[in-house]
């Protein structure tokens, strides 16, 4: 059993969640980049999330969770001092720093919360970061004291204009390229992005014909999390990869795609239905 220290809602429309667990064996070696996997109870559904932080000497990981489906929406209901049934890691390989000078880190939605201690690790490292933080509207923007914390140049972004610029990821990452060109500034020696699929896709889209290498993490379907049941299988390169051994952060320009949106959508019909279950205790 794992006991939840600190739990805080994040944003304005309460749809994201920080809680601080309890896990000093996951503590002592969890990285940025890595993720765990929780189960609320016994017969509860296996949900990976990454590791949005940890204190080696409280002996606690953090991770912030969207309400999203089932799983998810009864973690939101879990309170301080309450205990899960399960939280297993760290899974995954960390983010490869080693050698970088300048990055730009892009996060969507509740993705930033993963990119955060990516960027927050970089900065502490004396890597010069951009991050571009993109949303759908004010009232889901997190962490925007933290953000502008962890980089050195910080551009918050919703796509109706009720925070930050308006506008998407994509526009703002090839103006900050374009003005590393145009004013003769070193140009990024990675870019990583985390977020919805299509986001990650398009955001490829951009760097490829500038030649910068682009890391995104990917977050599919997972089972036992440990290369066995095939269930994160995506096409990285033409190789088949498993994104919890072999991930969660791939090149995006090698990345298929389609496939990989393809077998995330393989279970919408399961994932609809459970949406659909009405708590009879109207606890969610
Ligand atoms: S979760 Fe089973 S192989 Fe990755």
């Amino acid at each position: 059993m794992y006991k939840v220290v600190t739990k805080r809602f994040l944003n304005d429309a309460k749809t994201i969640c920080l809680f601080e667990i309890e896990a000093p064996l996951i503590a002592r070696h969890a990285q940025a980049g890595q993720f765990v996997i929780f189960r609320l109870d016994e017969q509860g559904e296996r949900v990976p999330v990454s590791v949005a932080g940890y204190d080696r000497e409280k002996g606690t990981v953090t991770v912030m969770v969207q309400a999203a489906g089932r799983t998810t929406k009864m973690l939101h209901t879990v309170a301080e001092g309450d205990v899960i049934s399960d939280i297993v890691g760290p899974l995954g390989k960390a983010t490869e720093m080693e050698g970088l000078k300048k990055v730009c880190v892009v996060g969507g939605g509740v993705g930033c919360a993963i990119a955060y201690p990516i960027a927050k690790e970089m900065h502490e490292k004396g890597i010069e970061v951009t991050f571009i933080g993109g949303f759908r509207s004010a009232d889901i923007v997190i962490l925007k004291d933290e953000l502008k914390a962890a980089s050195d140049k910080l551009i918050m972004c919703t796509d109706d204009g009720s925070y930050g610029e308006k506008g998407f990821t994509t526009v703002f990452l090839k103006q900050e390229i374009d003005a590393n060109i145009s004013e003769n500034r070193p140009q990024f020696d990675r870019v990583i992005a985390i977020g919805p699929d299509i986001m990650m896709k398009f955001l490829a889209d951009v760097t490829r014909p500038y030649g910068i290498k682009t890391i995104i993490s990917l977050d599919p379907i997972m089972v036992d999390g440990t290369g066995m049941c095939g269930g994160c299988r995506v096409i990285v390169g033409g190789e088949t990869k498993f994104v919890c051994v072999d991930g969660p952060e791939f090149d995006a320009h090698l990345v298929d795609w389609d496939m990989m949106m393809k077998r995330m959508g393989a279970f919408r019909p399961q994932e609809q239905k459970a949406k659909e279950h009405v708590c009879k205790a109207g606890i969610f």
